[in-house]
């Protein structure tokens, strides 16, 4: 705070005193808030007496300009006009009108505590849906990701086409036939992981108050875009051999539902695998009452055993089968590639939608996936990884077994997939569990997450074996059990 006086003035040092800062409040060069220098301070820079300072700042605080607070010193009170009609219309100012109706995703306190403690590696992280770092093929990666930019830096740092960069389209075309499905390269889109495949169709199929039938439970991430949307969710219990086909027919009957979304192989959450008998009477259904079905497969090639199930996709003689996958669960979520393979048709309506939500999905990742392809370190590292993560689900499998005493718990044993989904027979409160565990650094994933109206799943878990190392697993499940009596033995409800 610049101030000048001068003796020879006619005026008095007061009035000098208090003029001049009255125009730097005036002028906000001391703004709102700003703490004064104290009376003591400003007499000694200025070397006059502090009756002096005390005689201005007396006069500043009679016009309400200033005031003094015990402690906090003398401060500015003075808002200019102009500031204080800014200041109303941000008071005024409410986001919440200008959302679009139904912006209600489901999201709660757990689920922040879930997705933060992905990025926070001092837990055991039993909640999400990762692939192990520990398998990746580091020496692999860092060739081949030389090799990428070995390529002519226009083809690397350019556009890529809408539909995704032709060579991996190509790949992934070949990868498909192997796996039965056969389809034309017009028939594939590479989206920016399989999240946004399922995004893409929900907007392009799916309007407000529209019927969509899920397995009960689903993938939560499908029923949060449904939700989003406005569809009516309707849920059909599954079995062990997946969705129970009497109670679907019935459902589509009643409900003519747009959409039937499924996940037949290593299901999300429960492990489950679509026996084959459901298969075919699942296409036989969508082909009689012409329902288009979304086949979400993530996990179709992360198998723990010899049985191979053939895909919707590859049973589907009408083109009713949407079918998605990625590469997030095989090599790295964080690549954000995924694909869809549906009929021409389909896959022209996507293309325009996605052109106006990104354009198309990140060049570079592109060539990573499709050189890892070329190179066949793709297939091997499937082959390691499928290694691995049998070998972590057997250690899981084994550690509930042995930590919880017998018929305190049920799941069944995935034959691949990254998932056990646990039922906890005895009546317990799942916050209660979730936040002891948490506490204890250990994060799993409330069952009650994976249906619209969750209640029916609040004495489930699902657990991730495939992210969280040998060592984690161990003392993760540890740390679980030794909570869950305590809840138990303590009648703790
Ligand atoms: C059934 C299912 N579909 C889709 C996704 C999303 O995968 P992406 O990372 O490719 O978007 C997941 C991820 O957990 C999933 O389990």
């Amino acid at each position: 705070m610049k101030i000048k006086i001068s003796r020879d003035s006619s005026m008095s040092l007061h009035l000098q005193i208090y003029n001049q800062i009255r125009e730097l409040i005036y002028l906000e060069y001391l703004p709102y808030n700003t703490t004064l220098p104290s009376e003591r301070k400003l007499s000694e820079l200025l070397g006059v007496d502090r009756s002096t300072v005390t005689k201005a700042y007396d006069k500043l605080k009679a016009e309400g300009l200033i005031k003094s607070h015990v402690g906090k010193g003398t401060v500015v009170k003075f808002i200019s006009d102009y500031r204080k009609s800014a200041i109303k219309v941000v008071n005024i100012f409410d986001w919440d009108g200008f959302f679009r109706e139904n912006n209600d995703i489901k999201y709660d306190d757990i689920i922040h505590l879930i997705m933060d403690a992905n990025s926070n590696d001092d837990k055991i992280f039993f909640a999400g849906g990762l692939p192990s770092v520990d398998l990746f093929p580091v020496e692999d990666f860092d060739a081949i990701r030389e090799e990428v930019f070995k390529r002519n830096l226009v083809d690397l740092f350019s556009h890529s086409p809408v539909l995704g960069v032709g060579e991996l389209r190509y790949q992934i075309k070949d990868m498909m036939e192997r796996y039965g499905i056969n389809s034309s390269i017009d028939e594939i889109m590479i989206t920016s992981g399989s999240q946004q495949g399922l995004d893409l169709i929900i907007r392009s199929f799916i309007k407000r108050g529209d019927v969509v039938l899920i397995e009960e439970p689903s993938f939560f991430g499908a029923i949060q875009l449904f939700e989003h949307i406005g569809a009516k969710i309707i849920s059909v219990p599954m079995d062990s051999e997946g969705i129970n086909m009497d109670v679907l027919e019935f459902l589509i009957e009643r409900h003519s539902p747009k959409l039937i979304y499924t996940i037949p192989n290593f299901h999300n959450p429960t492990g489950t695998t679509m026996s084959l008998k459901r298969r075919s009477k699942l296409i036989e259904l969508s082909n009689q009452y012409c329902i288009p079905i979304i086949e979400d497969d993530p996990y179709g090639m992360i198998r723990y055993g010899d049985k191979k199930m053939p895909s919707l996709k590859s049973l589907d003689y009408s083109n009713h089968v949407i079918y998605l996958s990625t590469f997030s669960k095989t090599i790295s979520v964080g690549l954000r590639i995924g694909w869809i393979c549906a009929s021409k048709e389909v896959i022209k309506h996507l293309k325009n939608i996605k052109q106006i939500t990104d354009l198309h999905v990140n060049t570079i990742n592109q060539y990573f996936v499709s050189y890892l392809i070329k190179n066949n370190i793709y297939e091997k590292h499937i082959e390691n990884i499928n290694t691995g993560y049998k070998e972590k689900r057997d250690l899981m499998v084994d550690k509930l077994r042995r930590n919880f005493k017998d018929g305190d718990i049920e799941f069944i044993v995935p034959d691949g997939g990254f998932y056990i989904w646990i039922y906890f027979k005895r009546e317990m409160d799942m916050n209660l569990f979730f936040n002891m565990a948490y506490k204890n650094k250990v994060v799993f994933t409330p069952g009650k997450y994976f249906l619209p109206k969750g209640e029916l799943y609040s004495q489930y878990i699902r657990l991730n074996f495939t992210f969280p190392n040998i060592e984690q697993i161990n003392r993760g499940i540890n740390i679980l059990s030794k909570s869950y009596y305590k809840i138990i033995d303590k009648g703790v409800n």
